[in-house]
């Protein structure tokens, strides 16, 4: 028998070498990302054992470490010469011994932008699960988890402990930026979805006239509260154990959402700036503002084979949350305009994350509460005027 198939036109000998020769690209990027499996291995072993406090004071020999994290010394030293060739840590002039980088250094368990939980929380059954389970998620349109992802950290204290020590490590920079801004037209600021109240905190600990609401579900309002009293802050703010999707606390004149609404689709993350612009609101005593702190992913399709974190972290949303991504500067203003609030400002964050400021529309806010607004507003359109000092 005799094929159907009508023979290939015949090729120049130079378009099938550049045919082969992309073929070959093809295959080598997508053999890169999948070294990223091996590359996170590799970062898990020095995150596990504790490697970058082991190395705190200075350089050590494989042995000597290998003996201060009860590991076998040749496995480790496999493993350090990766963790090497990805810039993590470098040899000495000494035999067999190593030395932290800048970059290894960031792995250290007591600094307060450590990326050390940010890789042990990666490495967990559930974030590791959902990572795995993307392709169901994709198909189901949710996550293909067995419960929803603040309820299994509920149900988990362990790993919310750790989560919560991520959060921390995540926000510390943002927290310091934000403080460094202008509050002296606010007096009370209300936390929506704060966490333990890391920027909170540092907040009131910058800005001694300002009072605070932290909102949070009752399985984290608890800690919160010790780790407010921890700072002495217990008298000048008030933790409240809500839910955002039901109701948020009346009462202040500046609304933080941070790293909140990325967690929502835009059905939920409309209830939650609903809510927020109902207890805006209630709020007579001057025009209130929503603060809405996330990473903003960019409008341009970026350089090819290394995105940035702002498109990447939207996989991990997904992958988690219902409906959780990452959105342009422009989505988010869809999104706060739809709910009643406009963009009147926006600051450049540290890590890629952003700050933007949004208010009641003039219009409708003039006509709600003209008495109360400071004539700065009325002429830069920017209800809170400064900046990042
Ligand atoms: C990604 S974390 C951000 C925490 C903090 N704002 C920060 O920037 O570090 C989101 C927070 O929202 C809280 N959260 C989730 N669902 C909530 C709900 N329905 N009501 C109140 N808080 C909620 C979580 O417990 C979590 O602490």
């Amino acid at each position: 028998m005799t094929s159907a198939t009508p023979p290939l036109p015949r090729r120049s000998p130079r378009a099938r070498h550049v045919d082969l020769l992309s073929k070959g690209r093809g295959r080598e990027r997508v053999q890169q990302i999948l070294n990223g499996i091996s590359a996170f291995g590799a970062l898990l072993v020095v995150a596990e054992l504790r490697i970058a406090d082991h190395l705190a004071d200075g350089p050590r020999k494989v042995t000597e470490l290998a003996r201060l994290c009860e590991a076998d010394a040749g496995y480790l030293r496999q493993i350090l010469r990766v963790a090497s060739s990805l810039g993590l840590l470098r040899t000495t002039n000494q035999p067999d011994t190593y030395t932290l980088t800048a970059e290894g250094r960031s792995l250290r368990s007591d600094l307060d932008d450590s990326m050390l939980p940010a890789t042990l929380m990666a490495a967990t059954p559930f974030w590791m699960q959902a990572m795995c389970a993307l392709p169901e998620t994709v198909r189901r349109a949710e996550p293909a988890l067995p419960q929803p992802t603040y309820e299994y950290l509920a149900d988990n204290p362990d790993a919310r402990a750790l989560f919560d020590w991520f959060m921390h490590t995540r926000t510390a920079p943002v927290a310091q930026a934000i403080a460094r801004l202008d509050f002296q037209q606010a007096r009370k600021v209300v936390d929506v979805g704060g966490g333990h109240g890391v920027i909170l905190a540092k907040i009131l600990q910058t800005h001694p006239h300002l009072t605070g609401i932290l909102l949070e579900r009752p399985d984290v309002a608890e800690s919160a509260a010790i780790y407010m009293a921890k700072l002495g802050l217990q008298d000048r703010c008030e933790v409240i154990a809500g839910d955002f999707l039901d109701s948020v606390p009346a009462g202040g004149d500046l609304y933080l959402m941070a790293s909140v609404l990325h967690n929502w689709d835009d059905e939920n993350a409309g209830r939650v700036l609903r809510n927020v612009r109902q207890a805006m609101d209630a709020e007579r005593a001057g025009p209130a503002q929503a603060w809405c702190v996330d990473l903003l992913r960019p409008v341009v399709s970026v350089q090819v084979g290394a995105p940035p974190t702002a498109v990447l972290t939207t996989v991990r949303m997904l992958s988690l949350f219902r409906g959780g991504h990452e959105r342009t500067r422009a989505e988010y203003e869809t999104l706060l305009a739809a709910n009643g609030l406009t963009v009147t400002q926006a600051e450049r964050l540290p890590g890629d994350m952003h700050l933007m400021i949004a208010a009641v529309p003039p219009a409708e806010d003039a006509s709600e509460m003209p008495q109360h607004r400071p004539a700065a507003a009325q002429s830069t359109g920017r209800p809170f005027p400064g900046g990042a000092s």
